[in-house]
């Protein structure tokens, strides 16, 4: 017979099953964690009082999301994937660009923590999502897609269309996507980068985890493109957490408090 005790999986390398499940617990009740350190980085999402946006993008130690041929599997350790399953099972919503379809087919369900899956959210605005994408199919979660007026999309039944209508640039406004998301309250943005970058650009984004793997790719596309500063002080500079997930380090940005120049 086995005597021993069975030792609980550790959660992003920093807490227990029993530390997430009250996490979770905190989430149902709508109040903020009981708890100091790297919890403290879920509270945003556990007691919301409007609708709130936090932005995820796991990159090397220069800024790079893949190398320039797209191989981007995977940049983050094990924690910190952990941390990002963590984060999807907070939200009611999850928000990637047809971009990180195209590239990755992913899932974009919780799997590898305790947890519900969000619907999962696709911002696709001329109609390029793949007809064999895996989300479009697994019926494992609400599947809802973004599109533009008048675009011809040709998708399986349960799949929710939402139209918005583009702005002057041909784009979708963030703001318009917030309002034809307004029945979701906590919203991950998961990526990929254009999608994380458009959502800072407009000042939606409460907070910003970002994973920084200690690797060199050197070069490849960066996980935040904005439009050129002339100079340092216009620059955000955003309070900042950080927490050690494995070998990687979360970089929990609150982007409502800039820390003065
Ligand atoms: N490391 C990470 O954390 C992470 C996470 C996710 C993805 N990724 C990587 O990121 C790469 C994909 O990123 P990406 O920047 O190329 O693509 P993306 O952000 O996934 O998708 C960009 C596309 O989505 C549409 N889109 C997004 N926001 C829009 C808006 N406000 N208005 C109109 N259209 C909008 C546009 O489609 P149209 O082009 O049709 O106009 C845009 O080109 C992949 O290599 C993937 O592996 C990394």
């Amino acid at each position: 017979m086995n005597i021993e005790p069975s030792v609980p999986k550790t959660i992003a390398g920093l807490m227990n099953c029993a530390e997430w499940q009250a996490v979770l617990d905190a989430w149902k009740r709508g109040t903020a964690p009981d708890a100091e350190g790297y919890v403290q980085a879920f509270s945003p999402l556990c007691a919301p009082e409007r609708q709130t946006f936090v932005g995820q993008l796991g990159q090397s130690i220069d800024g790079r999301i893949a190398t320039a041929t797209g191989d981007s599997f995977y940049i983050n350790c094990q924690e910190a994937l952990d941390h990002l399953h963590c984060l999807r099972a907070l939200c009611d919503a999850v928000v990637v660009g047809v971009g990180t379809v195209v590239a990755d087919n992913p899932q974009l369900t919780v799997r590898r923590v305790p947890g519900e899956s969000a619907s999962r959210v696709i911002i696709d605005p001329n109609g390029r999502i793949p007809k064999d994408a895996c989300l479009l199919h697994d019926e494992a979660a609400p599947t809802i897609v973004l599109t533009r007026d008048r675009v011809t999309l040709d998708l399986p039944a349960h799949v929710e269309v939402r139209r918005l209508p583009e702005a002057d640039d041909g784009r979708l406004c963030c703001h318009a996507i917030a309002e034809a998301l307004s029945d979701f309250k906590r919203i991950l943005i998961e990526g990929g980068a254009c999608t994380v970058s458009r959502f800072i650009d407009c000042g939606l984004l409460d907070r910003l985890h970002v994973m920084v793997a200690p690797l060199i790719i050197g070069a490849g596309p960066t996980g935040i493109q904005l439009p050129p500063l002339d100079k340092l002080s216009e620059a955000h500079r955003p309070m900042a957490a950080m927490h050690q997930l494995g070998t990687d380090w979360l970089l929990d940005l609150d982007l409502k408090q800039e820390l003065p120049h």
